[in-house]
C-alpha cells in the first residue's frame, strides 16, 4: 500500500499552518471593510457548470477531474470558483433580493496540470465576484481591491495589468481578426493551435507551445478592434482608477486564460527572480454570459482570484514575515507523577484565561519535560514540586528573564494573566 501524497498536492505541516491561518484572517479582515460576505460552494458539482459548450480554455477542456459517482452522475472537481459561485446564485435566486451580489471565498480547486513550483494540483484561492450589475465603476472597484489587498498584505513592486476584451460584438470582430492573421501561419502552429484558429484563436495567445511564435507576437490587440461602445467602457473604467490614484498599467495584450470573459480583464503580477509564470498572483474580469448560460436571467458580474500559494510563496520571498507561530505562554512541569492530576486542573483553569499553553504527555524525566518546555520556547514555566504543593504554593520561571518566583497556587492563573498583559 502507497503511503505518498498525490501528485501535484502537499501537505500544510502543523510548523507552517500559522501563515495560512494569517493569510485568510486578513483577507477576512479586508473583506469586511468592503462589506463583502463570505460564499461557502460545494467542491464538487455537476460537470455541465464548467463543461459549456462556449468554454474551450485548455483549464476545462483538458485539465479537469472528471467521474462519475456510484449513480452514474457526471461530476467535476471545481478547477475554479466562479462557475460554482454563480450556479449558487443562480439557484437561490440570490438575484431576486439585491440587484448587485458581492461575495468572496476561500478554498481548494483541482486543475490536471504539470505541477511545479507554484503549480499544483490541488491548490487554494481566494476569489471575490460580484454579481448583477454592468458598471464601469465596479469594475474599477474590484480592480482596487485586488491591488488594495496585496498592498495591505505588504506585497511590493506588484503590477496591475489591466486590458479589454470589449463587448460580445468587439469580440467577434477580435476573432475574426485574428482568424484572418493566423491562417498564412498555420501549418508554423502546434496542432492544438491549427484546430485553435477557426474555433477559438484568442487562446493561440496563451498557448504553452507558441507564445514565443512571431505570429503570435504580432498579433493585433483587442483593442485595436474595440467598438465605439467598448471603448468608452474602458475608458470609464481607467477614469476611476486613476481617480483613485491606484498604479496600474494598460496591458495590450493580455487575454486571460478562460473563454467567459467580456469588457475588463487584469491580473495582477509580482516581479520576483526564479518565479517566471508564478509571478501572476491573481487574476480576473467580466463576465456577461455566465449567469444566463447558468439557467440565470441576463445579468453580468466581475471578479478576481488570487492563489494563495503564490501569496505566500511571494511573502515568503520578500522575507516579509506577516506571521508568528503560536506562542506558547506557560508550560507546566510536575517533579513527581502523582502531581499530573493537578497539573491538569491548572492547564483547565489556565485555557479557560485564555492562555496558552501545555504539558507532557509521555510521562518524561523531569529534564524530559524541561527540555520539551525550552524547545516550545514557553514563555514561562510552571514548576509543580512536592514540597513546595503541600504549602500551596508553586515557581513560576520566565524562561527570558530566568527570575524564578514563588507564588500561591490559587494565584498563578492572574498572576499570568497580568504578566503576559492577557
Ligand atoms: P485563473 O487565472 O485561472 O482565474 O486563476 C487565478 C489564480 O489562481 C492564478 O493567478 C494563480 O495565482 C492561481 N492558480 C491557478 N492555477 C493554479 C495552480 N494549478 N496552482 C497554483 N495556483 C494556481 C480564475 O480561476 C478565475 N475564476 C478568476 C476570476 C474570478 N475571474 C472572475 N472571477
Amino acid at each position: 500500500m502507497s503511503a505518498n501524497r498525490v501528485k501535484g498536492t502537499y501537505d500544510v505541516l502543523p510548523n507552517e499552518s500559522h501563515k495560512w491561518i494569517k493569510l485568510e484572517e486578513s483577507i477576512r479582515h479586508i473583506l469586511n471593510l468592503y462589506n463583502i460576505k463570505e460564499i461557502r460552494t460545494p467542491m464538487m458539482e455537476y460537470s455541465n457548470v464548467f463543461h459549456r459548450d462556449s468554454e474551450g480554455s485548455d483549464m476545462v477542456t483538458k485539465e479537469t477531474y472528471d467521474f462519475v459517482d456510484r449513480s452514474n452522475r457526471a461530476l467535476t472537481l471545481r478547477p475554479e470558483g466562479t462557475a460554482g459561485v454563480i450556479r449558487s446564485y443562480v439557484e437561490n435566486k440570490l438575484y431576486a433580493s439585491q440587484e448587485l451580489e458581492k461575495v468572496y471565498y476561500i478554498g481548494p480547486n483541482f486543475r490536471y496540470e504539470r505541477p511545479q513550483k507554484g503549480r499544483y494540483r490541488q491548490f487554494y484561492q481566494f476569489g471575490v465576484e460580484a454579481i448583477g450589475t454592468v458598471d464601469a465603476a465596479l469594475d474599477a472597484e474590484i480592480v482596487i481591491l485586488a491591488y488594495d489587498f496585496i498592498k495591505r498584505l505588504g506585497l511590493k513592486g506588484v503590477k496591475v495589468r489591466v486590458n479589454t476584451l470589449g463587448d460580445q460584438a468587439s469580440r467577434s470582430s477580435y476573432h475574426e481578426a485574428l482568424v484572418k492573421h493566423f491562417t498564412p501561419h498555420k501549418d508554423e502552429l502546434c496542432n492544438d493551435c491549427k484546430e485553435r484558429i477557426y474555433k477559438n484563436p484568442l487562446r493561440i495567445l496563451d498557448c504553452k507551445i507558441d507564445h514565443n511564435h512571431e505570429a503570435v507576437k504580432s498579433a493585433p490587440t483587442p483593442l485595436d478592434l474595440l467598438n465605439d461602445e467598448s471603448k468608452a467602457y474602458f475608458d470609464e473604467v481607467i477614469g476611476y482608477l486613476d481617480a483613485a490614484g491606484i498604479d496600474y498599467e494598460i496591458a495590450p495584450r493580455l487575454v486571460r486564460g478562460l473563454d467567459y470573459y467580456s469588457h475588463t480583464v487584469f491580473e495582477i503580477e509580482a516581479d520576483i527572480k526564479g518565479f517566471g509564470a508564478q509571478n501572476v498572483l491573481g487574476g480576473g474580469g467580466r463576465y456577461q454570459n455566465l449567469v444566463k448560460e447558468l439557467g440565470g436571467p441576463d445579468l453580468g458580474g466581475i471578479g478576481f482570484a488570487f492563489g494563495m500559494e503564490r501569496l505566500l510563496m511571494a511573502l515568503d520571498a520578500l522575507e516579509i514575515d506577516f506571521s508568528k507561530d503560536l506562542e506558547v505562554d506557560a508550560f507546566v512541569v510536575t517533579t513527581s507523577p502523582n502531581l499530573r492530576k493537578y497539573a491538569m486542573k491548572l492547564l483547565y483553569d489556565l485555557r479557560n484565561a485564555d492562555l496558552v499553553c501545555d504539558m507532557n504527555y509521555t510521562q518524561k524525566s523531569f529534564k524530559g519535560q524541561f527540555k520539551q518546555a525550552l524547545r516550545l520556547d514557553a514563555k514561562y514555566l510552571l514548576i509543580l514540586g512536592d514540597e513546595e504543593f503541600e504549602r500551596g504554593m508553586i515557581s513560576v520561571k520566565n524562561t527570558k528573564t530566568e527570575v524564578q518566583e514563588e507564588i500561591k497556587l490559587n494565584e498563578v492563573v492572574n498572576y499570568l494573566t497580568q504578566k503576559l498583559e492577557k
